[in-house]
C-alpha cells in the first residue's frame, strides 16, 4: 500500500475525499474560531436546517448536558431561505461541497425550499456561491410542533415528499430519518423507492430532562433530542437494520467520538459519518477522527474503505 488508505467515498454522483461530514446544526463554518471556510476538517459541509420562512426557535433553556449526550430543543431556529441564499457569497470560499439540510412544517413548504434554491442557482449572474451538491431532507427534528418528525415517522407522507422534490431537483436527494420510530426500515424503503439518492440516520432520540430543584422539565420546550454516546449503539443498530435493506448509500450518525467508532459504523454499512456532539464538545474532534480513521485501516492493513463497509452484516 502507497500513501496510506484510500479514504474516498462515494455518495451517489458525488465523491468525497473522506467519509467524515459534519451533522446538521452542529458546526457553522462562519462562526468556529480560528477556522476560515478553506479549512473546515470535513469532506462536506451541510448548515442548519433552513426553512422556507425564518424561525426563532425554542423559549430556553434549548441545550444541556447529560450523563452521556447533549439534549437540545433549539427548534430549528434559522433565517430562512431567503436570507440563507443572501449569505452563500461568504461561504464561497469553502473548497467542499454543500448540502442544504431543508426544513419544514408542510410537504410544500420543503419543496418551496429546494425550488427557490434551484431558482437562484440558475438564474443568470447568481453570484459567488459555494458547490451545491444537494439537499438533505430533515424529516426528523423532534423539536418543533408541525412538519418534521411527523413526516419521517410516516412511510407513505414521506415516499410522497421524496416523490415530489426529486422532479425538482437534477443534485443529490437525501433523506434524513428519525430513529423514534419502532420500525426504521419502513421510512428508509418508502424514501429510498421514492427517488432518494442516500439516506441519513438518526437524528436525536425525543427525551426529557428535570431541573433537579423544581423537578419541572428543563428545557424550555419541556422536551428536547438526545444526541452524543448515549445513542450510539441505538444508532449502529439502526445503520446496519437499513443497511440490509436498502440499496442506496448510508450517512450514519449518532454519537461517533472516535475513529474507531466511525469505522463501527461503515462496518455496518455506512458510506459517510457524520459527527455532532463530538464537535460541539470540541471542534478539532473530526480532525483527530479523520486520522483515527485511516490510522485504524492501516493497522488493519486494509486498503480503503469497501474492504470494510457491511462486514458486521454478514453472517460469518
Ligand atoms: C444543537 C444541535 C442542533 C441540531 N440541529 C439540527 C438541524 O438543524 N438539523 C438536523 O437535521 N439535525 C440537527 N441536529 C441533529 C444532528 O445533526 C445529529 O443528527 C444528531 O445530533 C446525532 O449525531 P451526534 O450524536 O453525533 O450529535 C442537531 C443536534 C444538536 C446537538
Amino acid at each position: 500500500m502507497t500513501g496510506g488508505p484510500d479514504l474516498r467515498v462515494r455518495l451517489g454522483a458525488l465523491e468525497l475525499a473522506h467519509p467524515i461530514i459534519n451533522a446538521s446544526g452542529t458546526y457553522d463554518v462562519l462562526a468556529v474560531a480560528g477556522h476560515g471556510p478553506s479549512t473546515v476538517p470535513f469532506s462536506c459541509y451541510v448548515p442548519k436546517t433552513v426553512t422556507l420562512e425564518p424561525r426563532t426557535g425554542n423559549p430556553p433553556p434549548r441545550i444541556t448536558e447529560t450523563p452521556s449526550g447533549i439534549i437540545n430543543a433549539i427548534g430549528l431556529e434559522n433565517p430562512g431561505i431567503e436570507a440563507f441564499i443572501a449569505d452563500l457569497p461568504r461561504l464561497a470560499g469553502l473548497r467542499i461541497p454543500v448540502i442544504i439540510s431543508v426544513g419544514g412544517a408542510r410537504p410544500a413548504d420543503y419543496l418551496a425550499v429546494v425550488r427557490r434554491m434551484e431558482e437562484r442557482l440558475a438564474a443568470a449572474g447568481a453570484g459567488r456561491s459555494p458547490a451545491i451538491a444537494g439537499y438533505e431532507l430533515n424529516v426528523s427534528c423532534p423539536n418543533v410542533a408541525a412538519g418534521g418528525l411527523s413526516i419521517g415517522a410516516d412511510p407513505e407522507a414521506l415516499r410522497q415528499l421524496v416523490s415530489a422534490a426529486r422532479p425538482l431537483t437534477a443534485r443529490l436527494l437525501i433523506a434524513k430519518l428519525t430513529p423514534n420510530v419502532t420500525d426504521i426500515v419502513a421510512p428508509a424503503r418508502a424514501a429510498a423507492e421514492a427517488g432518494a439518492d442516500a439516506i441519513s440516520l438518526v437524528n436525536t432520540f425525543k427525551a426529557l430532562v428535570l431541573d433537579p430543584v423544581s423537578l419541572r422539565p428543563f428545557l424550555g420546550n419541556r422536551t428536547g433530542g438526545l444526541c452524543g454516546p448515549a445513542i450510539r449503539p441505538i444508532a449502529l443498530r439502526m445503520v446496519a437494520e437499513v443497511a440490509m435493506s436498502v440499496d442506496v448509500p448510508l450517512i450514519g450518525m449518532g454519537g461517533v467520538t472516535s475513529g474507531l467508532e466511525a469505522l463501527e459504523m461503515i462496518a455496518c454499512g455506512a458510506t459517510a459519518v457524520a459527527v455532532g456532539a463530538a464537535t460541539l464538545a470540541d471542534p478539532r474532534a473530526p480532525a483527530r477522527i479523520l486520522e483515527q480513521l485511516s490510522a485504524e485501516l492501516a493497522a488493519r492493513s486494509l486498503a480503503g474503505l469497501d474492504d470494510v463497509r457491511g462486514t458486521a452484516l454478514r453472517d460469518s
